[in-house]
């Protein structure tokens, strides 16, 4: 179920290009949003990514009948303008909805979540090393920083170490003997009611399994560069880890900054780059909370290139 549905329609809808156009979904998933835009605007285009090649395929046919107006690319985003040259300047939309989708959790088998007992992979393309190969070769150190970085858990010490002293007996392979391990790390008056004391582990080993986040940051910057004057980036965050690198993006654009020094060393020339058009993440309301438990935490960013904005990627 596509988060956030009518916020999204409205902001493609009330931008100068009225729906029309070319929209970059970079995270097409199993297609929701993308229907959603098919259905409602007759002209509107659509290339959609995703990294992971099978969630791509039923995106694929979910959208069979819209097939001569939506291309569908198997990649990273951070790759978009690697693949959009020939459409730098003439994107009117894109869009993010950040994270992994509940095909993920039930029916990918990759080990994403502890609800079954399946092998620790949680690699969204198949690339680099698995969530099994860090929990049993990282070092306590790196583990720690890991969870703590990625999951925001107070207690990742104590888990990695868990994690160390188990592994030496017999290496961790599948969801449930890592559930396992972290729960017993983590004392028991600690324990928050109706959550899983390691869901922040899981949600910190698949961030860095996939590089969750320098995909985001590479890939706002070239979003940036691909859009028409007027045209918009929306994004969907679930996290405050998400949400963080977006505000920051948005920011600098906001006042015509395209480096990466920290604000002080910053010296680009101040002319913005883009209009904010939400100066505050919207939030789902609460029917759709009801409808829908995963857009509880979702926030949303939009941004709009101003006219007069020099192509990204040149600083004077
Ligand atoms: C929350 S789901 C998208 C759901 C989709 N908007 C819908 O309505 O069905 C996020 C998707 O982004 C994909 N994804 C995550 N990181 C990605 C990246 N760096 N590049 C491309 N796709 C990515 C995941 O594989 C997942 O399918």
């Amino acid at each position: 179920m596509p988060v956030m549905p009518g916020e999204l329609l409205r902001f493609v809808e009330e931008s100068e290009f009225r729906g029309t156009g070319l929209l970059v979904d970079c995270t097409v998933g199993e297609g929701g949003h993308s229907e959603l835009f098919l259905n409602r605007f007759a002209n509107i285009r659509i290339i959609a990514f995703d990294r992971d090649g099978e969630i791509l395929e039923i995106a694929r046919e979910r959208l069979r009948k819209h097939a001569g107006r939506i291309d569908f690319i198997n990649d990273n985003f951070a790759h978009i303008s690697q693949h959009l040259g020939q459409v730098r300047g003439r994107v009117h939309y894109v869009l993010y909805d950040f994270g992994i989708s509940s095909y993920h959790f039930d029916e990918s088998g990759r080990g994403f979540g502890f609800a079954r007992d399946e092998r620790l992979d949680m690699r969204l393309d198949g690339c680099g090393e698995s969530a099994e190969e860090i929990v049993n070769t990282a070092d306590e150190k790196t583990l720690a920083d890991i969870i703590f970085r990625y999951g925001e858990e107070r207690w990742s010490r104590r888990i990695a170490s868990a994690i160390v002293r188990a592994r030496r007996g017999k290496p961790v392979g599948t969801t449930g003997e890592l559930a396992d391990i972290v729960l017993g790390a983590i004392p028991k008056r600690f324990h928050v009611k109706n959550i899983h004391p390691a869901t922040r582990v899981f949600q910190a080993l698949r961030i860095a399994v996939n590089d969750e986040l320098g995909a985001i940051g590479r890939s706002l910057d070239d979003a940036h560069g691909l859009l028409a004057p007027g045209g918009r980036i929306m994004a969907i965050s679930f996290h405050s880890l998400e949400d963080r690198i977006v505000k920051d993006k948005f920011r600098r654009l906001g006042r015509g900054c395209l480096c990466s020094e920290e604000p002080r060393n910053c010296r680009c020339a101040g002319t913005p780059y883009v209009k904010l058009l939400t100066k505050k993440p919207l939030r789902p309301d609460v029917e759709e909370t009801a409808r829908n438990s995963r857009a509880r935490s979702a926030r949303l960013r939009v941004c709009e290139k101003l006219a007069e904005a020099r192509p990204s990627g040149i600083l004077s």
